[in-house]
């Protein structure tokens, strides 16, 4: 049984097998979580991305964590929300089941996820949440060797959302 939990934290701080990063899809680093990443991790994360040739949206890459404390990083990238109609809702539940999918396929136990796609994005927190938690639990049967997952909220708006759903 994985554990799913909620923490209101920076992800850049979270000592797991892996965090998620969500991404552009050059894989070349960005705003927001994607800044903070690579800050943190120091410049063989760029390096070791510039090999990667970019991600589709939808779909994950697996790197190194390099100066993280995470032994990896799995860079997704969500859509940009354009209003709902534009397959956001499904390739943003891709992300989330690629990225377990590249997590499980690397044997990692345990990831954090960001709120992929509510920042620089725009896709609209609540429902971005309830997909990534219905994503993630759809996902887990189907995937060997996951024992925690981490949504790592960075508000306290965020976190609330997560802690509601995880209750049902
Ligand atoms: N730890 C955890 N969550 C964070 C952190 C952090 N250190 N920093 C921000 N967040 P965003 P997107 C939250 O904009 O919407 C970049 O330029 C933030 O509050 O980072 O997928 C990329 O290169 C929000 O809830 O990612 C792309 O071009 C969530 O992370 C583009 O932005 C996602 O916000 C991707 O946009």
């Amino acid at each position: 049984m994985t554990a799913l939990e909620v923490v209101r934290a920076d992800i850049t701080t979270l000592a797991l097998d892996a965090i998620v990063n969500a991404a552009n899809k050059s894989l070349l680093g960005g705003s927001g979580v994607d800044g903070a990443i690579h800050r943190a991790a120091g410049p063989g994360l760029l390096a070791e991305c510039r090999l990667l040739g970019g991600c589709d949206t939808g779909d994950a890459k697996l790197t190194g964590g390099h100066g993280l404390p995470a032994g990896h990083v799995i860079h997704t990238v969500g859509p940009i929300w354009y209003g709902g109609d534009a397959d956001e809702p499904e390739l943003l539940a891709a992300c989330y089941r690629r990225s377990l999918e590249v997590a499980a396929g690397a044997g990692l136990r345990s990831l954090a996820f960001p709120a992929i796609s509510t920042g620089v994005y725009g896709y609209p927190k609540a429902a971005a949440a309830r997909i990534a938690v219905t994503t993630v639990r759809d996902t887990l049967p189907a995937v060997d060797g996951i024992e925690r997952v981490v949504f790592c909220c960075f508000s306290d708006e965020d976190r609330r959302l997560y802690e509601a759903l995880l209750d049902t």
